[in-house]
């Protein structure tokens, strides 16, 4: 009995010392941290005259929604600006495994009524809190169409300058769309070599339909001459961290 909780208790200290080293800190690469840089001074452009609640979605899973808005939530709080995470994902929560907090209670038990207060963890990084997804609902899409939801985001305004939410693939669910409405905009990441262009297209489509404003993309693991070319460190990083860092509109083609 004692070998098995010792054993849990290593593979839990693995898994959290490995999601972790995803997180931009001080030992990230140089390139690592101008990539981040680059898109905080887009996105923050962007997002002038009071705009803060941006989404980060992309078509499919893995293609980088997850570390990206963790990663531009660090960035932004590093300006000293009080950052928001939300983990808006109900189908494949990870936001909680980085900061080491339980998944709940968290955004959809304050929806649901289970709690009264938002159940908001501040973060070891300065200005940084995150609030985890709470108790996975069956219903996701249901869920988030609660007015509560907008009382609970106008509330949140007051109070922090920018609110990043981490969501669920939308090719895959309706659950961005249904809460498009809410959102100043939406980063869109694309995975290089793995994203289908037919796939985004229609992911587009979807969000122009409920008239989503998609701010931009970002093209995620990039092995791209343009950018690594320029450093002299291209081979030994190109591989696990290519972050380019394009933001474009997305044509009306
Ligand atoms: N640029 C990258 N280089 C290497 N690994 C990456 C990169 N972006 C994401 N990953 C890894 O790919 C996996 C999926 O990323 P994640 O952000 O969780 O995707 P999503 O939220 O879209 O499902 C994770 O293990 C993550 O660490
Ligand atoms: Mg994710």
């Amino acid at each position: 009995m004692s070998f098995l909780n010792f054993k849990i208790k290593l593979k839990k200290k693995r898994i959290s010392s490995y999601v972790k080293s995803e997180l931009l800190s001080e030992d990230s690469p140089f390139i690592i941290t101008e990539a981040y840089k680059s898109m905080r001074t887009n996105l923050m452009f962007m997002l002038s005259e009071n705009k803060k609640v941006v989404a980060f979605t992309s078509a499919m899973a893995n293609e980088g929604k997850t570390t990206t808005c963790l990663n531009m939530g660090i960035a932004f709080a590093q300006t000293g600006n009080k950052t928001l995470i939300i983990d808006m994902d109900m189908r494949k929560p990870r936001v909680h495994r980085y900061f080491e907090i339980p998944s709940s209670p968290g955004l959809s038990d304050r929806l649901g009524n289970f709690t009264k207060e938002l159940p908001i963890s501040k973060t070891e990084y300065d200005n940084l809190y995150v609030l985890p997804v709470g108790t996975i609902p069956p219903s996701p899409p249901e869920l988030l169409m609660s007015s509560a939801l907008d009382g609970i985001l106008e509330k949140l305004k007051d109070e922090y300058d920018y609110i990043f939410i981490d969501t669920p693939p939308i090719h895959v669910v309706t659950d961005l769309a249904i809460i498009a409405s809410k959102l100043d905009g939406i980063v869109f990441i694309v995975r290089e070599n793995e994203t289908l262009i037919e796939v985004v297209k229609q992911s587009i489509e979807n969000l122009e339909r409920v008239s989503a404003k998609v701010l931009g993309f970002i093209v995620n693991d990039s092995v791209g001459d343009s950018l690594f070319s320029q450093y002299r460190y291209r081979r030994k990083y190109k591989a696990r961290y290519g972050y380019t860092y394009g933001y474009s509109l997305p044509s009306k083609e």
